[in-house]
């Protein structure tokens, strides 16, 4: 999944010539937004799920709403795994894995009250912080 419809199938066309797996698909959407995560998810619904593996990092200089009200950063890797996660649920087989990747958190805590960066915001260390604090 990428999203940039062009790279996504870029990648998807080389992991399959790569590997000789022919059924390999580009998905596209943009994590921050949440109606792009339900119609991913209703895709990839479909079969039975036996990895996922949140993996995108979103990081962003200046603080940023999306259209959903949520700050970006926190958009993309707090809410996105989680509600990613969430929703395919219902498809994951048994045994399944999720794999969720997160920065590290050089120093200093996790502010409960500034969780959107509303009162500061501090662009990488707030994506880190939120993802990292958020899965441990
Ligand atoms: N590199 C490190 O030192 C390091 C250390 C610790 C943890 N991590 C974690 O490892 C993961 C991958 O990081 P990386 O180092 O591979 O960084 P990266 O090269 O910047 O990759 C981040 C990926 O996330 C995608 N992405 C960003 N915003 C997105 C959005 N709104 N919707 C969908 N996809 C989006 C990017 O897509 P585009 O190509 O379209 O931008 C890119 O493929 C992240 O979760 C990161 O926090 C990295």
């Amino acid at each position: 999944m990428g999203r940039d419809p062009k790279r996504a199938e870029a990648a998807a066309a080389e992991l399959s010539r790569d590997t000789g797996n022919p059924r390999i698909e580009a998905l596209t959407a943009d994590v921050t937004r949440q109606r792009d995560l339900g119609q991913l998810a209703d895709r990839v619904a479909r079969e039975p799920l036996h990895v996922l593996i949140n993996n995108a990092g979103v990081t962003r200089s200046r603080r940023e709403l999306t259209e959903d009200g949520v700050e970006a950063t926190f958009a993309g890797n707090v809410v996105a795994p989680y509600l990613l996660t969430r929703l395919l649920r219902p498809a994951l087989a048994p045994g399944a894995r999720v794999v969720n990747i997160t920065g590290g958190v050089p120093k200093g805590g996790l502010d409960l009250d500034n969780l959107q960066g509303e009162r500061s915001f501090v662009g990488c260390r707030s994506t880190t912080s939120a993802s990292s604090r958020r899965w441990r």
